[in-house]
C-alpha cells in the first residue's frame, strides 16, 4: 500500500502581506562533537559564540575569557573563538556586583560564572521569507529582528560568564522552564525575566507565549561511515513561539510534562520536558515486533540533547542488548554490536501512551575506535563493531533519551502551561523546507489532503497492515480566523496552548516524577556477565557466541540459563538476518534478590 503524505508546506514567501507573521526561526547546527548549536555573537562588536541548544536548563551561559588580557580590552579585535571578553564590548555590564554563582543542573552540568548584562545576537535566523514589511512591527528597541542581515538581536539580555565549567566545552541557549530550588543559585528567584530569552521574547511582544519548537530532521549524518568529526553546518531549525506542521508526521501528541522531584531538598520543578515512556519495543525490516516492556511498564524520561546516548533501566538496557545481540565489554565499560545492524532496516519504537515515535538503529549505534590502535573494533568474526548508544541509567540517575530519540521528534515546548508536545520528525534534508509562514485559510486540513498546490508530497511505502499505518491519517485541529495578527496565527503557540497537538490517552500519571535514584546500579552485573566479552590489545572483540547464529536449537524451548555464555545462541535476535517465529517470549525478570533471570524463551524456526 502506498500513502501520500502531503506535508504542509503551505508558505508562499512571495504571496500577499496579508500573511499573518511568521515566527524567527533560528539555524540549528551540529557540532564536532555531535551536540545541536546555534551561531550567535555576544556585545559589541559582536564576538561569536555557538551556544548549544539546551531543552533542560533554562539559563544562557557562555565561556569567560577575562584570564586573556591580551583580548579582553576595548578594541582587542579577539571575535572568534567562542570565549567572551566582557572588557571587551562597550554594551556590557556587570550584574549583582560581580557575584559568583554555582550553578549546578540536573544532568551534572556544572559552571560557575558571574552574572552579565549585554547584547545577544543570533546570527543565523532562517529568512527566506524576504518581506521586510512583514517584519516591521516585530522591531523593537530592545529586540530587532532584520531579515536583512538574518538576525535576531535582543538588548539586555542577562547571561553568565563561566570561568569554570564540568562536562561540556561550549555555553549554552537554555529553553527550560524555572527551576525551583529555594537553597540553591540554580533558583528562580535570583533572575529576573531578562535572564530568560524566550521571556524576554514574550515581553517585547515578539511570541505570545515563553514557547518553542525544536526540529533535528535535518541531521541524516551517516554516523557509521563518518570518521571523528560529527559536525553538520545546518541541520535544524529552533522556532521560536510556533509549530510547523511540515516538520512531522502522524499524531502529535502533549504532554503535562513531569515534575522532577530533588530528593534531598524535596523540592519540584515542573519545567524539564519530562515525560512518561509506556512501552519499547523492536521491530524488524520484515516488519516483525517485540515487546521489551511488560504492560505495566512506566518509566518517566527527560529529553535532554545535551547527551549523545540514551539511558534507561538495566533490565531494558539488557533486553535491547538480547535483540541487537549487543555485548558489554567491561574494560571498555560499553556495549556493542555488528555495526551491520545500522543496514538492517530495524526500528525501536518508543511509546509513550498513543503516540509512537520510530528511532532506526543507525542512529542508535555509533562507530567505535580503540586508543591502543587508532582503529575501529573488530568481532572475532571479523564483523566491525560499533557502540550501542544506550546505556543503563545508573550512569545518570534517571532515565534520559539524548539526541538520537530526539533527531527523530519534533518537539513543541509551552513553558506557560509546562506542556510539551511531540510528532515523529519528518527526516529531510533543512535545504528542502520552507520557511514557516502558515496561512490562516490552512484550517481543518488533514494531512493526507493532497489537493492543495502549495503541498510537497512525500511518498511513504509501507505494509498494509502494519501497525504504524493507523495514526497517520488524523484530522488537525481546526485553525481560526484569517488575520494578520500574530495573535492569531493559527500556528502560534498561546500560553496553555500549543497547535494541532492533540491530548494524550495516559489517565493517571500526575503521581509519577523524575529523580535521580542511587540504588540498584550494578546488581545486574551477574546477567551482565552473559553477555560479556573480552577485548584484545589489538581491537578484537571475542565474544562467547557466533553472530546471528542459525544454530538455533530444533527444541521448542529452553528453560532458565545460568552464567554460561556459550549457550546464549539459543535466544536468537530479531535483528538477525534469519527468520525466526516468535512463539512465546518471556521477560526478564527481577527478581527480589536483586539478581536477573532469564526464563523460558521459545523460539520456532
Ligand atoms: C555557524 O557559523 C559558521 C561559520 O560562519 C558556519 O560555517 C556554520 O554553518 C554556522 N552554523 C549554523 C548552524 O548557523
Ligand atoms: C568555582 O568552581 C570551583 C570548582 O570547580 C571551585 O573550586 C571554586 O571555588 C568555585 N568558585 C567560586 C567563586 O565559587
Ligand atoms: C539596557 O540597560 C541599560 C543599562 O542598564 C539601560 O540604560 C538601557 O535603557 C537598557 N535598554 C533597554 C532597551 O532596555
Ligand atoms: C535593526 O537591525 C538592522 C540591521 O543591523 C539595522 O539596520 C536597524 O537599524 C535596526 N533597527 C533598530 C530599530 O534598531
Ligand atoms: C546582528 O548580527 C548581524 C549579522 O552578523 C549584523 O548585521 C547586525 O548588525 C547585528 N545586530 C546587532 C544589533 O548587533
Ligand atoms: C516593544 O516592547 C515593549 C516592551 O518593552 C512592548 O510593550 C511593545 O509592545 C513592543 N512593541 C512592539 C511593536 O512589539
Ligand atoms: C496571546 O494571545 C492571546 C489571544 O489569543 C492574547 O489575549 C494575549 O494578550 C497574547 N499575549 C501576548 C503576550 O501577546
Ligand atoms: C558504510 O560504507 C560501506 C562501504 O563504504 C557500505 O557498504 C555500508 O553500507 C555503509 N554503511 C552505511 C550504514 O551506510
Ligand atoms: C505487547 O504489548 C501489548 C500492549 O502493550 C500487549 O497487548 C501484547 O500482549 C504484548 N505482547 C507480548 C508478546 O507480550
Ligand atoms: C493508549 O493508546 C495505546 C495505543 O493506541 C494503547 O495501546 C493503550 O492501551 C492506551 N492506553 C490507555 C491508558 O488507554
Ligand atoms: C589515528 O589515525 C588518524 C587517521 O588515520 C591519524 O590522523 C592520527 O594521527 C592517528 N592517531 C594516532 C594517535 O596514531
Ligand atoms: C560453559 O560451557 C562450556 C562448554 O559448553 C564449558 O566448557 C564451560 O566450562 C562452561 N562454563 C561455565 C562457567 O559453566
Amino acid at each position: 500500500m502506498v500513502i501520500l503524505l502531503s506535508l504542509h508546506l503551505v508558505a508562499c514567501v512571495t504571496s500577499t502581506s496579508k500573511s499573518p507573521n511568521p515566527f524567527p526561526t533560528i539555524v540549528v547546527g551540529k557540532d564536532t562533537t555531535g551536540l545541536y548549536y546555534a551561531n550567535s555573537t555576544f556585545g559589541n562588536p559582536g564576538q561569536q559564540q555557538m551556544l548549544r541548544i539546551d531543552i533542560a536548563q533554562p539559563y544562557t551561559w557562555v565561556f569567560s575569557g577575562s584570564d586573556y588580557t591580551e583580548c579582553n580590552h576595548l578594541g582587542s579585535g579577539c571575535l572568534t573563538g567562542s570565549l567572551y571578553y566582557i572588557k571587551e564590548s562597550t554594551t556590557s555590564e556587570l550584574l549583582n556586583d560581580g557575584r559568583v554563582y554555582e550553578m549546578y543542573f540536573i544532568d551534572s552540568i556544572f559552571f560557575n560564572g558571574t552574572a552579565v548584562m549585554d547584547t545577544v545576537n543570533f546570527t543565523t535566523v532562517d529568512n527566506s521569507l524576504g518581506n521586510e514589511d512583514l517584519l516591521s512591527g516585530l522591531i523593537n528597541t530592545t529586540v530587532n529582528w532584520s531579515t536583512t542581515t538574518n538576525s535576531l538581536s535582543v538588548k539586555n539580555m542577562s547571561f553568565f560568564n563561566a570561568d569554570d565549567s564540568r562536562y561540556v566545552y561550549q555555553g549554552a541557549l537554555g529553553l527550560s522552564g524555572k527551576i525551583n530550588e529555594a537553597n540553591d543559585d540554580i533558583d528562580a528567584s535570583n533572575f529576573d525575566g531578562s535572564f530568560y530569552f524566550l521571556d524576554q521574547l514574550v515581553s517585547n511582544g515578539v511570541i505570545n507565549s515563553s514557547s518553542y519548537s525544536l526540529w533535528l530532521g535535518g541531521d541524516n549524518e551517516n554516523t557509521i561511515n563518518s570518521t571523528t568529526d560529527l559536525s553538520l553546518d545546518e541541520c535544524g531549525k529552533l522556532i521560536l513561539g510556533g509549530v510547523d506542521q511540515s516538520l512531522y508526521t502522524g499524531d502529535f501528541v502533549k504532554f503535562d510534562t513531569l515534575p522532577f522531584y530533588d530528593v534531598e531538598s524535596q523540592e519540584s520543578s515542573q519545567g524539564y520536558p519530562i515525560i512518561p515512556l509506556t512501552k519499547l519495543s523492536v521491530q524488524s525490516s520484515t516488519g516483525q515486533t517485540l515487546n521489551l516492556t511488560s504492560d505495566s511498564f512506566v518509566e518517566p524520561v527527560l529529553l535532554d540533547s545535551r547527551y549523545t546516548y540514551n539511558y534507561l533501566p538495566m533490565e531494558l538496557v539488557i533486553q535491547i542488548a538480547i535483540q541487537a545481540n549487543a555485548y558489554y565489554v567491561e574494560s571498555l565499560d560499553g556495549w556493542f554490536v555488528s555495526c551491520d545492524i545500522a543496514d538492517m532496516g530495524a526500528y525501536m519504537i518508543f511509546e509513550f501512551g498513543n503516540l509512537e515515535i520510530e528511532v532506526p538503529f543507525i542512529d542508535l549505534v555509533s562507530p567505535a575506535y580503540t586508543l591502543n590502535s587508532n582503529s575501529s573494533l573488530h568481532f572475532s568474526n571479523g564483523e566491525e563493531a560499533c557502540h550501542l548508544k544506550v546505556f543503563p541509567n545508573s550512569a545518570t540517575g534517571f532515565s534520559v533519551l539524548g539526541g538520537p530519540f530526539i533527531k527523530n521528534i519534533f518537539l513543541a515546548a509551552d513553558l506557560d502551561s509546562n506542556q510539551i508536545a511531540l510528532a515523529q520528525a519528518s527526516r529531510v534534508p533543512l535545504s528542502s523546507t520552507s520557511a514557516l509562514i502558515t496561512q490562516a485559510t490552512s484550517s481543518s486540513s488533514s494531512e493526507t489532503d493532497t489537493s492543495s498546490t502549495n503541498t510537497e508530497t512525500l511518498l511513504i511505502v509501507t505494509d498494509s497492515d502494519s501497525p504504524n499505518n493507523k495514526k497517520r491519517n488524523q484530522k488537525v485541529e481546526t485553525s481560526h480566523t484569517n488575520s494578520d495578527s500574530l495573535m492569531y496565527n493559527p500556528s502560534a503557540i498561546r500560553s496553555g496552548q500549543i497547535p494541532f497537538a492533540t491530548t494524550n490517552n495516559l489517565t493517571s500519571y500526575e503521581s509519577l516524577s523524575l529523580y535521580v535514584s542511587i540504588s540498584n546500579s550494578y546488581s545486574a552485573s551477574k546477567l551482565v556477565n552473559q553477555f560479556t566479552a573480552t577485548i584484545s590489545s589489538d581491537g578484537v572483540i571475542f565474544t562467547g557466541r557466533s553472530f546471528y547464529s542459525t544454530s538455533i536449537p530444533k527444541s521448542s524451548s529452553t528453560t532458565a540459563q545460568s552464567s554460561n555464555s556459550s549457550t546464549n545462541a539459543a535466544h536468537g535476535h530479531l535483528m538477525a538476518p534469519i527468520s525466526v517465529n516468535i512463539k512465546d517470549y518471556s521477560f526478564i525478570k527481577l527478581i527480589s534478590s536483586g539478581l536477573f533471570l532469564l526464563l523460558g524463551i521459545t523460539i520456532m524456526l
